[in-house]
């Protein structure tokens, strides 16, 4: 059903929202606008029909449980709102209204007015693949682990011998900060270490460390990181913000770039019919210039999540919108080598495909890990099935004969 007037989508944020409710959808399509935008639960002695008119919300169209609203671009603040003020917009108090048992925000899409006001990544696909002298293959990582409880030396050797397996990327992982077992400037420095040591013997690496921390300290703790020899941070959005994700690549001091992580994505949108789906997530990290984002394995590794979903978060990333540049997509969760080949059959090259224990559960060793997981690689990039690719392979046969295959 299509119920509003017409609009010039150039004038408005188009959000998709699926609603679960006992009233007439219209009535609820109406009571989320209203809420979102100049209405409250009873009439105002205050308001006018023309700040209804301005500043209203529209419910576009209403399809069985599917709603489109559209927010005029003025409801938006200029400047100092940034993501905090547009989620309050178009996912605030909507998901706690009573008159809604559930609610999820599906997708949104971007004025330009409003996409003009954010810089998008600084290196993104392009600039990693520069960095990393690996103009076409898929970037191919791990994860350090056991994520908590390795020393800064041990976690160098773990980067070393991932790097001379040929892995081009690592990371910390998101419970990883500042322990004792491992303090941060210690890891950096030895991680540092090992990655030139990797580039003098002619392979290129980075790692990410991570840099998630309170939002008063996150740039400063990120200048310090990158003074000790990082290549690359990584942030966790959900938990420090989408503001923080912004404040460290708008930051003329920060010169590396940024892997967004997600860990505690699950709560927003893990549920079907209520939450955040990773799309509007994954949309507003690239707004925000993240560099690189986990964006689930497409239905075939450890994290839930189906292919098209995962592939339309995929597509955020790569598509042009925006004038940004492109995000660096990452599939990373319970993966292993011998699922590659489906996974970046589904994803196609631009994807960065990383392992935790899929690397440092090989029964070789980590190092023999990493080998397998570029084999892998190497089988899905010239489209040959990973057991053929395995005979002769032996790291890949080992894989396989510990995990089996997709
Ligand atoms: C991640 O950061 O994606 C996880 O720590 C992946 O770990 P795994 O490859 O061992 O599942």
């Amino acid at each position: 059903m299509h119920l509003g007037e017409d609009i010039d989508v150039d004038d408005f944020v188009i959000c998709d929202y699926r609603v679960t409710t006992d009233l007439p959808m219209a009535d609820a399509a109406n009571a989320i606008a209203a809420e979102q935008s100049t209405g409250t639960w009873t009439d105002l002695s205050t308001t006018t029909s023309k700040i209804v008119d301005r500043y209203g919300a529209r419910v576009l169209s209403i399809d069985g449980d599917l709603i489109r609203i559209a927010f005029p671009n003025e409801d938006f603040s200029i400047d100092i709102g940034g993501v905090p003020q547009i989620l309050s917009v178009i996912a605030g108090n909507l998901f706690g209204l009573e008159s809604v048992s559930k609610l999820r925000l599906e997708d949104v899409t971007f004025s330009k007015e409003i996409l003009s006001m954010y810089k998008g990544p600084k290196f993104g696909v392009d600039g990693l693949r520069d960095l990393l002298g690996r103009p076409e293959k898929p970037l191919v990582g791990t994860i350090v682990k056991p994520k908590i409880g390795l020393s800064p030396k041990e976690t160098a050797n773990y980067v070393y011998e991932a790097g001379a397996g040929g892995l081009t990327n690592s990371k910390d992982d998101e419970t990883l900060s500042n322990q004792k077992f491992c303090p941060i400037e210690d890891r950096t420095v030895a991680v540092a270490e090992a990655l030139d040591r990797l580039e003098s013997e002619g392979h290129r690496m980075m790692h990410a460390i991570n840099v998630s921390t309170n939002g008063d300290k996150i740039v400063e703790l990120a200048e310090k990181v990158q003074s000790w020899g990082a290549k690359e941070l990584m942030v966790d959005v959900i938990t420090c913000g989408f503001a923080a994700v912004q404040a460290l690549a708008e930051d003329p001091s920060i010169k590396v770039p940024i892997h967004v992580h997600r860990t505690m994505h699950g709560a927003l949108t893990r549920d079907p019919l209520h939450g955040i789906s990773m799309l509007p997530i994954t949309k507003l990290v690239r707004m925000c210039g993240g560099d690189a984002l986990h964006i689930g394995t497409l239905g075939v590794g450890k994290m839930s999540g189906n292919p098209k979903g995962d592939l339309a978060n995929l597509n955020a990333c790569l598509d042009p919108v925006g004038g940004y540049r492109t995000v660096m997509p990452v599939c990373s969760g319970g993966v292993y080598p011998g699922m590659i080949g489906r996974m970046v059959q589904i994803s196609g090259k631009n994807v960065q495909v990383q392992a935790g224990g899929g690397v440092s559960g090989h029964p070789g060793g980590v190092r023999k890990g990493a080998m397998a997981m570029c084999q892998a690689i190497d089988a899905a990039f010239q489209d040959i099935p990973v057991t053929e690719y395995a005979k002769d392979h032996t790291e890949l046969h080992e894989a396989i004969v510990k995990w089996g295959y997709k």
